[in-house]
């Protein structure tokens, strides 16, 4: 199932995300991610990981064009300046062993730096390096800033999204905005005991599934992307959610859970820079 970006490319709902793999875990963990049936996977410069996630894609034997690869620029690279940021997107494309990134994110707002990044990344999908750009950890402030001046809009805003913190303000906001959300930290990034929550624990008894479904498919029913990282094991786990559904009740239940808590407070796009 994928959704429709506000430039018409079409994105996976449901996507592998990749922080903290890296060597060839990273790689097996991609190259499985894809064989298993994903078609969108997540990565950073900051991850250290973009020359074995490229290496994942081609070792799973998928076509190029089949997946959506997205990857963003990492906050000390901007606070170098234009000169740094342009060098890093080539990187990129060259450790992604790719002509082509499908999404390509400005990681944090760092403030002085996200103009001129911007237009840099406007600048490289006029040349077809990039198909689409978007923001990440991004209040309605950030936003309302960089749309005073730019010729693209965001695509996406990549924030953190799960039942502890659901977003919904930010959610409504950037919608009015035609700017899709993507949830990063679906389980609290593992810090937050999800998996002990009470209602959770039941409603995963009602519908048969297991806890991290029933999360994943709160998000999904919003309407999000999201990009749940894991190990293999947990793959068709995390890819059924698509196939079924949850009752408006009962998602209301989980927005009732919310408790504006992030995984870390370091998260707080108030407290960048860290
Ligand atoms: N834009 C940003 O600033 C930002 C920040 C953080 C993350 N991200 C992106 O979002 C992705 C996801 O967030 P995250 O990696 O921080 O954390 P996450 O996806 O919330 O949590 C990962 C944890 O969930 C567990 N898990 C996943 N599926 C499971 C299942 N079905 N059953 C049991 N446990 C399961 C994993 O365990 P196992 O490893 O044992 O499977 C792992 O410990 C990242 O990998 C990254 O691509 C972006």
């Amino acid at each position: 199932m994928t959704l429709k970006l506000n430039n018409g490319i079409e994105i996976p709902q449901i996507g592998a995300g990749t922080w903290t793999l890296r060597g060839d875990i990273a790689t097996d963990n991609v190259c499985m991610a894809l064989k298993a049936g994903f078609r969108h996977i997540d990565t950073a410069q900051m991850y250290e990981n973009e020359a074995e996630v490229g290496q994942g894609i081609i070792n799973s034997g998928v076509a190029r064009n089949e997946v959506f690869l997205t990857t963003k620029i990492a906050p000390p690279i901007m606070r170098e300046g234009e000169e740094a940021v342009r060098k890093s997107i080539d990187e990129s494309l060259t450790k992604l062993k790719t002509p082509y990134i499908d999404l390509m994110l400005i990681h944090w707002p760092v403030k002085e730096s996200v103009k001129f990044t911007w237009k840099i990344m406007e600048s490289y999908v006029r040349e077809g390096k990039i198909r689409s750009i978007g923001v990440s950890n991004f209040n309605p402030n950030h936003l309302e800033d960089l749309l005073s001046y730019a010729e693209i809009r965001p695509v996406i805003n990549q924030i953190e999204v799960h039942p502890y913190m659901s977003q919904e303000e930010n959610i409504a906001f950037n919608r009015n905005l035609g700017i899709q959300i993507e949830a990063w930290g679906p389980f609290g990034q593992g810090d937050i005991d999800i998996v002990g929550n009470p209602t959770l624990q039941s409603l995963a008894k009602k519908y048969q599934k297991t806890i991290s479904q029933i999360v994943l498919r709160w998000i999904i029913q919003r309407g999000l992307i999201t990009i749940p990282r894991c190990k293999p094991k947990h793959f068709t786990e995390n890819l059924e959610v698509m196939q079924f559904s949850l009752t408006d009740e009962d998602m209301q239940l989980i927005n009732g859970l919310n408790q504006n808590l992030r995984s870390n407070p370091r998260n707080n796009p108030e407290n960048f820079p860290w």
